[in-house]
């Protein structure tokens, strides 16, 4: 599992817009499958969601584990309730919302079954739980860090794999699985995408900073391994850039939801 450890600001200033990406679409289903206003997101990392709902005109409320998250997401939305709360046991009262969403956090768990199961419980009986997944099992990013990695000579650490039991398949038919799996009726998902198009500068933010694979990569090297790094990154990207000097990448997830079982 990735470490979120005290990567807040460096997350929020730069792959939060990555994971933005979903966040329409997520609030969309939300919408559809309740007719209550009170919604909890949960892994809410700087709050992009439960901000964009609250633009919606939900009541919003976000949880994290992580406190440099929510140090982020307070400082970001100071008008939003943002509190500590880890999966699978987030102690937070039953039937607390009427959405319960959770983007890009239950591939981030040891148990997404049964932190699925958790995220039912907190949701109000005809609530509903609306959740986003990477689809496949590689970033679309990865052909770019592995061609600066290269550059550097620097090996990727093998993948950090799920137990066998604990895994699910990271298309729609699997999450939904999962999600059923974790107790979920009235499963339905579908595949969204969406170009991802950002600011080389931006995203480096994000690898010094320490975050994602490539960021504890970039951290555990010495200075002028990092310098070589930066260096490498600077021409992998200046090979992609459009003419606006931005690198868009096309990506997919997996928006899934489901109602308490
Ligand atoms: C990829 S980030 C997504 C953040 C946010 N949902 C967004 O859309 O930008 C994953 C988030 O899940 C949080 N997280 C990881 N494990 C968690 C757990 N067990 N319980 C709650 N949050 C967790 C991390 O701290 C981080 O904020």
């Amino acid at each position: 599992m990735a470490d979120w450890s005290d990567v807040g600001d460096a997350y929020a200033a730069s792959f939060a817009a990555l994971c933005a990406g979903a966040v329409d679409a997520l609030l969309d289903e939300a919408a559809a499958r309740t007719t209550g206003r009170v919604l909890l997101d949960v892994g809410t990392g700087p709050g992009t969601v439960a901000a964009a709902a609250a633009a919606r005109g939900w009541d919003a409320a976000g949880v994290d584990a992580e406190e440099s998250m929510l140090a982020a997401a307070r400082r970001l939305h100071p008008g939003l309730s943002f509190s500590l709360g880890r999966l699978p046991r987030l102690g937070i009262d039953a039937d607390a919302a009427d959405a319960v969403t959770a983007n890009f956090v239950l591939n981030h768990v040891p148990d997404a079954r049964e932190s699925a199961r958790e995220l039912a419980r907190v949701a109000k009986p005809d609530g509903v739980v609306v959740a986003t997944i990477w689809y496949g099992v590689t970033s679309p990013l990865r052909p770019m860090w592995d061609a600066m990695l290269d550059a550097v000579g620097l090996d990727r650490p093998a993948d950090r794999t799920l137990p066998a039991e604990k895994d699910f398949g990271r298309d729609a038919d699997g999450v939904a699985a999962m999600l059923r799996e974790g107790g979920l009726d009235g499963v339905r998902a579908e595949i969204v995408a969406w170009d991802y198009a950002f600011d080389p500068a931006e995203l480096w933010a994000g690898v010094e900073g320490g975050v994602a694979t490539v960021g504890c990569i970039y951290r555990a090297q010495d200075a002028a391994t990092r310098a070589r790094m930066a260096q490498a990154y600077d021409r992998v990207t200046s090979e992609r850039a459009g003419a606006d000097g931005r690198v868009t990448v096309p990506h997919r997830a997996v928006l899934v939801s489901g109602r308490p079982g």
